[in-house]
């Protein structure tokens, strides 16, 4: 079941200290947009678990700088859009999104630059939130920067900014994170009356508290799990720092269903990697996209993949790059092997090094072990690719098919000027220039004979004069 709930999330910021042209909101963690990650957080939340969101939950983002941009990097038929111009505080921000909220349900309040926070703890501060409102806080040795948790006899009572604060609440180690669930129609209402009569001049949304403390509300407030989930980016340092964290995050879910990393330090999926049983993953691999790798897949050191599904038993040697390419069974590809998009092996194929493979299709036992070029062509059954082929596929205009049929064997050093076909069994010799078709079963060559002149001596060094 979802819930029924609006979400804002707060992305005016203008995120100056990233130093970038790209919106704060877009710079990537784990592959993804911060604010991508924090709409699906919002997604999941509201779809209560199950596929699908409800009609009655509403995700809205305040989007100011850059706006556009972000919109378009973003857009989705459930997300509404609100402009924060000029901004002037995170009350400010929520006001702008007063007009879309559904006031019979409870608002929730998210950051986009906050992309880490798990949905369960969300949930736990929904639960908390019954007919009141909750605040997620979090204890920090060093509460620097943050608006602080007034409490009094335990209650909270208020939440004031670092900027207002006096000596004694400086030293509050209870924060605030900023997300929040508020009962909407009191929320509305406190928001109306917010001034900026403070340090920075500022709408506060944290003035909503007190002013729910004064009509009687009890506050409620939990803690998430880790404190990582509510960090903050304002700085290419704290986004490296999340961005570890998240790897860290998925290496512990892979080695607890049973993957072996070399190193979880030395590891990064930027997208989702899905592994059967006994997978082994050697150190400074990059997995983007959706990769799929069966069991006993073993990855060497240094590869790149990106949407790339690799059969079971397969190896793939250190240093290859393999892009939106389908790997069989027991295939052996690499040390330095490029597949490229439009790839499709079957089982038992050796790609070796050097040898880039792009759209095209090899069949089950056929090998390319060294220094060739496999492109448009459709190559059949144990076939041999020798040292030095090329598929000429491109004549500067168009591409053309290059077609292998099974148990073709191409000689070291062979071009085949597509469109060409090598039929069943063909023997390609070393250096041919394939320009027409080569008949099954026979032996086809181009190549100028082989001539010894007799009695040829080496020119000899002229002596220099004087
Ligand atoms: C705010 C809280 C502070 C809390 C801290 C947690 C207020 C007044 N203070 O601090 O108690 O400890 O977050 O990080 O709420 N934003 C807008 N429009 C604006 C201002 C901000 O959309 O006019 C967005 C930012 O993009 C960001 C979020 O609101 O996602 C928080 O803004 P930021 O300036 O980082 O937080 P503080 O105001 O410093
Ligand atoms: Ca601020």
């Amino acid at each position: 079941m979802g819930l029924p709930m609006n979400v804002v999330i707060l992305a005016a910021g203008q995120g100056k200290r990233m130093h970038s042209a790209l919106p704060k909101v877009l710079h990537p963690v784990a592959g993804q947009p911060m604010l991508g990650r924090v709409i699906e957080t919002a997604r999941r939340l509201v779809a209560g678990g199950s596929a699908g969101s409800p009609d009655a939950a509403r995700i809205i983002i305040v989007h100011g700088h850059g706006g556009e941009q972000v919109r378009a990097a973003l857009e989705a038929p459930d997300l509404h859009w609100v402009e924060q111009n000029p901004q002037r505080g995170t009350g400010h921000a929520l006001q702008q999104a007063v007009p879309l909220l559904e006031l019979a349900q409870p608002t929730l309040v998210l950051y986009g630059d906050v992309p880490l926070t798990r949905v369960e703890t969300l949930q736990g501060l929904v639960a908390q939130a019954v007919g009141t409102l909750a605040v997620l806080t979090v204890t920090l040795a060093d509460p620097r920067g943050y608006g602080r948790i007034v409490r009094e006899a335990g209650r909270v009572k208020r939440i004031v900014e670092e900027r207002d604060a006096s000596q004694a609440e400086r030293a509050i180690t209870e924060v605030n994170t900023g997300i929040l669930v508020a009962p909407t129609a009191s929320l509305v209402r406190w928001l109306r009356d917010l001034r900026n009569d403070n340090a920075q001049g500022e709408y506060y949304l944290t003035d909503v508290i007190a002013m729910a403390v004064a009509e009687g509300l009890v506050v409620a407030t939990c803690q998430p799990r880790d404190a990582w989930e509510t960090a903050g980016v304002n700085s290419r340092a704290q986004l490296a720092e999340l961005e570890r964290i998240a790897q860290r995050v998925t290496a512990d879910a892979l080695l607890e269903q049973g993957v072996t990393l070399a190193d979880p330090a030395r590891f990064d999926v930027r997208g989702e990697l899905v592994c059967g049983r006994d997978v082994s993953i050697d150190v400074n691999c990059v997995f983007e996209g959706v990769v799929r790798l069966a069991d006993n897949v073993v990855v060497g050191a240094h590869c790149v993949l990106r949407n790339v599904q690799v059969g079971a038993g397969s190896r793939i040697e250190p240093f290859s790059h393999l892009d939106d390419a389908v790997v069989g069974e027991a295939c052996r590809i690499g040390p330095y092997a490029r597949l490229r998009p439009g790839t499709v092996l079957d089982r038992d194929v050796h790609v070796g090094n050097f040898v880039e493979v792009k759209a095209s299709r090899v069949g089950a036992g056929s090998k390319a072990n060294h220094l060739a070029y496999v492109g448009d062509s459709i190559v059949g059954a144990r076939v041999n690719i020798g040292a030095g082929t090329i598929t000429c596929n491109y004549d500067g205009v168009n591409k053309h098919r290059t077609v292998i049929e099974d148990d073709a064997f191409i000689g070291s050093d062979t071009q085949l000027v597509a469109p060409v076909r090598v039929g069943r069994g063909a023997t390609i010799g070393a250096g041919t220039t394939l320009t027409r078709d080569a008949p099954p079963d026979q032996l086809t060559v181009s190549r100028a004979r082989q001539t010894t002149i007799p009695g040829w001596k080496r020119p000899a060094k002229t002596p220099k004069k004087g």
